[in-house]
């Protein structure tokens, strides 16, 4: 059985690489909201997830389903424009399977995009957060069960959010005068939201923001020695902390009206890194 598993990135890559004249080498995925980035690549090669062996789709609001590959900044990327969730019932190995591939495709850096919940009153709805380190609350890992062909398990996270890139995203934020927070991201299945006192327990942990992605990608990337950006679109408060309570619509239309940054910043950092 876990044999299988390194057949089936190869089937997909193979699928992918028929398709495509020019291997990507950014790979960027979208989180909720924020697929209108996609449309930023110059005639790219569209490919729906429902045709590539081995990829799910994600029925949430907000995700689309494609992979986009193009230009964009004088690189050549690979858009995953929307990702699936444990939370929809997929696996670990389905939810990674599309950082594998990306890998196997030459892809070496990853810029893992999501929509977060702030759990300090500094950090607000509308905000752009570099993440600089997780807390994975979620007792799952997507290495539980892998096939041994992928490789070393035990992987050290020391760097998980490449310090080298999060300085040259910090820098371009600057340069480019788009204000950006800095934060540890904790990683929770969902869907449900957090109670008041989840999200006071996360403050105290650690945390800056929560969300439902993200960490099992990056764990991933780290094992297949890609260096890794995490960036958080911060879309409403944790419960509890104002009066307001939280919605999946909202996150979608906070997200909507942060994307014209987010995009700004993601197009300057792809020509930095
Ligand atoms: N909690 C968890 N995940 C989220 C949130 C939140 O408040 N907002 C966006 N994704």
């Amino acid at each position: 059985m876990t044999n299988n598993q390194l057949t089936q990135v190869f089937r997909a890559r193979d699928y992918i690489s028929k398709r495509i004249k020019t291997n990507p080498e950014i790979g960027i995925i979208l989180g909720s909201g924020l697929g209108a980035f996609a449309d930023e690549l110059k005639n790219p090669v569209k490919i729906p997830y429902a045709t590539i062996p081995g990829f799910r789709k994600s029925e949430v609001k907000g995700h689309s389903n494609e992979l986009y590959i193009g230009n964009v900044s004088g690189k050549t990327v690979a858009i995953m424009k929307g990702r699936y969730h444990y939370y929809e019932g997929y696996s670990l190995f389905d939810v990674t399977f599309p950082t594998r591939v990306l890998h196997s495709l030459g892809v070496n850096k990853v810029i893992v995009t999501n929509a977060a919940g702030s759990l300090k009153l500094k950090i607000s709805p509308g905000n752009i957060l570099l993440i600089k380190d997780h807390i994975n609350l979620s007792a799952r890992n997507p290495l539980i069960g892998l096939s041994p062909d992928f490789g070393e398990k035990f992987i050290d996270l020391t760097d998980a959010y490449s310090n080298k890139l999060r300085k040259i995203a910090e820098r371009t934020a600057k340069e480019e005068k788009i204000p950006l927070k800095s934060g540890v991201y904790v990683f929770l299945t969902g869907p449900s939201y957090e109670t008041v006192s989840e999200i006071k327990m996360l403050a105290k942990l650690g945390g800056d923001v929560v969300g439902m992605s993200t960490v099992p990608e990056v764990i991933t990337a780290n094992q297949l020695g890609m260096e890794v950006l995490g960036i958080s679109s911060v879309t409403n408060y944790g419960t509890g902390l104002t009066k307001s309570k939280v919605n999946h619509k909202e996150v979608i239309d906070v997200n909507k009206r942060t994307a014209i940054d987010f995009i700004r910043l993601l197009k300057a950092v792809i020509k930095n890194i």
